[in-house]
């Protein structure tokens, strides 16, 4: 059911995070994003909100024509973080270093917004980068503006998502306590078999993109996963070559390179090549995409919608753009079952503000 919350999530990808908030109720205004793919994929699953196509690296102000149709919403919360990239500390404060372009037209998001509550999202790496000092800026910055600041990295396996998935939420808010979630599936964490097991085999010859459910679920996550669907969507294989395939066959469910007869353990020099996803446990993170990390126990690499499905995302949740481009909107997303997690456990805060 909706509630009365307002959100805007920035730098929003496919949105993942926005997908997670909205299960969880919240109206969902505006998503804002570069990228053409990931903006038309925002659009087609959040049919509500406004997908909004803009670089939040060019100078703005409030009355741009892209901006102008949400200048005067009432926004109760604020999501999505600026990519750790555009951080540095030349700067005696975040916002005077030119180069963090994109934190600045974040910060003028919040002034011009004034929201109850900021979620910011990063890789953990951000705790470590420049020493901390970039935590500890965007902390300050938002302390001065009256904030309080709450700072945990979570890991989405704990809390519904198949796949162990570290990531750093920086949550603002307004005066008022806020507690973090418990973790809900620590004792037993879903396995990637449990993810993607009811998946139908893949029939690439069909030339289309859609492929009926052949088979009943098998556990209540692949009943979630199929709500609203009659089937599945962004399913068809890379291609392999012979070698590949009869490479990563000699690779044991959950095994890697090390796997490998010696003379074909250097064939790839990486520290991640050759490796099967556990069938028994969580996935590893689920990234933008490349052709080291397999199946567990097909011989080629997931699907976009295996890693959809391991990032929690239903099947009714279609990805837009070329294979690249779907995987990378895929792997760059918050999972959202961790969004949803996230937006309820904020929830009381807003309403208590409202
Ligand atoms: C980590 S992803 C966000 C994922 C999203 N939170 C989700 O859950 O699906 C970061 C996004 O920042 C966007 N981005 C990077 N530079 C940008 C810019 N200058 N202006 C707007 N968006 C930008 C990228 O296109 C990418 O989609």
């Amino acid at each position: 059911m909706k509630n009365n919350i307002n959100c805007i999530d920035l730098f929003c990808g496919a949105g993942g995070l926005s997908h997670g908030f909205e299960q969880a109720g919240y109206n969902v205004v505006a998503g804002i994003d570069s990228n053409k793919d990931a903006i038309k994929t925002f659009q087609l699953n959040h049919k509500d909100s406004k997908a909004i196509l803009f670089d939040l690296s060019n100078k703005f102000d409030f009355n741009h024509p892209d901006l102008k149709a949400i200048k005067d919403t009432k926004v109760d919360i604020i999501i999505g973080g600026p990519p750790c990239q555009g951080f540095s500390i030349a700067g005696k404060r975040l916002e005077d270093d030119p180069r963090n372009i994109l934190y600045k037209s974040y910060m003028k998001f919040i002034d011009h917004y004034n929201p109850k509550v900021v979620l910011l999202e990063n890789v953990p790496t951000i705790m470590s980068l420049f020493k901390g000092a970039i935590s500890q800026r965007i902390i300050s910055s938002f302390e001065k503006k009256g904030y309080s600041s709450n700072v945990r990295t979570l890991d989405s396996s704990l809390f519904g998502v198949p796949q162990k998935r570290r990531r750093t939420f920086f949550i603002f808010t307004k005066k008022d306590e806020y507690t973090w979630p418990d973790p809900t599936t620590e004792e037993k964490p879903l396995t990637t078999k449990d993810a993607i097991s009811d998946l139908p085999k893949l029939n690439n010859s069909l030339g289309k993109d859609f492929s009926p459910y052949k088979s009943k679920p098998k556990n209540p996550y692949q009943e979630l996963m199929r709500k609203d669907s009659d089937g599945i969507y962004n399913h068809i294989s890379v291609n392999h070559t012979e070698k590949t395939k009869n490479i990563i066959s000699l690779v044991p469910d959950g095994g890697n390179y090390k796997s490998l007869p010696k003379s074909l353990q250097t064939t790839r020099k990486v520290n991640i090549a050759w490796t099967r996803m556990n069938s028994k446990k969580p996935c590893f993170t689920i990234d933008a995409g490349h052709n080291h990390h397999f199946h567990y126990k097909e011989n080629r690499v997931p699907t976009v919608r295996e890693c959809a499905r391991i990032q929690s995302f239903n099947d009714s949740f279609i990805f837009c753009g070329n294979k690249g481009s779907q995987y990378r909107q895929v792997g760059n997303a918050v999972p959202p079952i961790l969004g949803k997690v996230l937006a309820e456990s904020i929830k009381g805060i807003i309403n208590d503000t409202i």
